[in-house]
């Protein structure tokens, strides 16, 4: 029964959808915290949270009741009408974010919150041209994909827009170099995720900024990924760094599609009113997702305990002492395991032993646990990664 339930759901899907995806041998079909259950009722540890974004975990109680209460009252409110829990969350998002950082215009999607800032950049300032780094990610539609390099995601698809060019991240002469009089912005990720979850070199961030503003530039952080998972609400805190645009999704509705470009007032009053804009974005469903989440992490001390989850983490993972592993790096709950061969078959492995882990590039391994991960799931992790690596290879 189960087998031809389960077949029947890849069935649909494989034939139904464009394939775009290489497919996990899996359906899942519930969660509850830091476990995933698939169509066999096979529970999984959830070293992904859907690419980061169930920062609570699944099913968290208080965002089921936002969203439940919120569905049976509004869920769509154009925003060229006022809105009670959009006023709401804006109040409270205020209340986290860097001075002068104030205000926000609503997106559905991480590349979409990428598209506004682009956008907003270009027309602040009057100039066309974007600097971004390899290994970089933005996501996939025209404007994000214009400033994230890999070949694979552009190749199929250019020319991308004309003006974006890319330098080594980490690399302040190649920047410097890259900057023109036409420069609108320098787009960065505090850590990059997709890219193999790299931070950002100490005092790299400042320099950036510094030299942006100093050619009349401005600084895009995208905390996409990073946002809530460094162990503070934004990644930018560990440098101390504000930028003029700050794009946010993933994380910050749990799950709810919401993304958030936000920037200052000054900025915002120098953007031409009415030029932008989308059907979806500031829903009250999403609005009382996303509060319910800021409510949640202030009530349960969540980034306090991912801070400390985080650094058990890498703590653990560097004891491995294997030839398979050139490095272990990361920074909160964005944790990687460099490998010295390709990670599919460790993911595979992983997966068979009930945890869902995720690559970042070829040959890393990238766990992006919900903040709500304890120091028992992590040692499962530890413990099971350790049998996948094979103990007797230790060196
Ligand atoms: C840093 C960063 N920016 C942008 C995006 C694109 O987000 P989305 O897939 O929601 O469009 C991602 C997605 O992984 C990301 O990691």
């Amino acid at each position: 029964m189960a087998v031809d339930q389960e077949q029947s759901i890849q069935q649909i899907e494989d034939e139904g959808v464009v394939p775009m995806y290489t497919k996990r041998d899996v359906a899942l079909v519930r969660g509850e915290g830091y476990y995933l259950w698939d169509s066999e009722g096979r529970r999984y540890l959830d070293f992904a949270s859907n690419y980061g974004v169930n920062i609570l975990g699944h099913a968290n109680p208080a965002v089921t009741a936002a969203i439940s209460e919120q569905a049976g009252r509004l869920i769509s409110c154009h925003q060229s009408f006022y809105n009670d829990v959009r006023a709401r969350y804006l109040e409270r998002l205020r209340t986290i974010l860097p001075s002068p950082l104030s205000r926000a215009f609503f997106s559905n999607s991480g590349a979409e919150s990428v598209e506004a800032a682009l956008k907003f950049a270009r027309a602040a300032t009057g100039r066309v041209e974007v600097v971004s780094a390899r290994r970089g990610y933005h996501g996939r539609t025209y404007g994000a994909l214009s400033a994230t390099p890999e070949k694979k995601y552009r190749e199929p698809y250019l020319p991308v827009l004309e003006g974006f060019q890319s330098v080594p991240f980490g690399d302040v002469e190649a920047l410097e170099a890259a900057l023109t009089p036409e420069t609108a912005a320098v787009i960065l990720e505090p850590v990059q995720g997709e890219g193999g979850v790299h931070p950002a070199p100490d005092g790299y961030l400042e320099t950036v900024l510094n030299l942006a503003h100093r050619n009349g530039s401005m600084l895009i952080l995208d905390e996409v990924q990073t946002g809530f998972r460094t162990g503070r609400y934004f990644g930018l805190e560990h440098s101390g760094v504000v930028p003029d645009f700050l794009c946010l999704s993933k994380g910050i509705a749990n799950g709810v599609p919401m993304g958030l470009t936000v920037t200052s007032e000054e900025i915002a009053a120098r953007l031409p009113a009415g030029t932008h804009g989308n059907t979806f974005g500031g829903n009250p469903l999403a609005a009382a997702a996303a509060l319910a989440v800021l409510e949640e992490i202030e009530r349960e001390n969540l980034l306090r305990h991912s801070a400390e989850m985080g650094a058990y983490m890498l703590e653990r993972l560097r004891e491995f002492d294997r030839a398979s592993v050139r490095e272990v790096r990361g920074l909160g709950l964005m944790v990687a395991v460099d490998l010295r061969e390709r990670a599919t078959k460790y993911l595979r492995a992983l997966q068979e032993r009930g945890i869902i882990a995720l690559s970042a590039g070829p040959t890393t391994l990238r766990f992006l646990p919900p903040l709500i991960v304890d120091k028992e799931a992590v040692d499962q992790l530890v413990e099971t990664l350790g049998e996948v690596l094979g103990r007797g290879k230790a060196t």
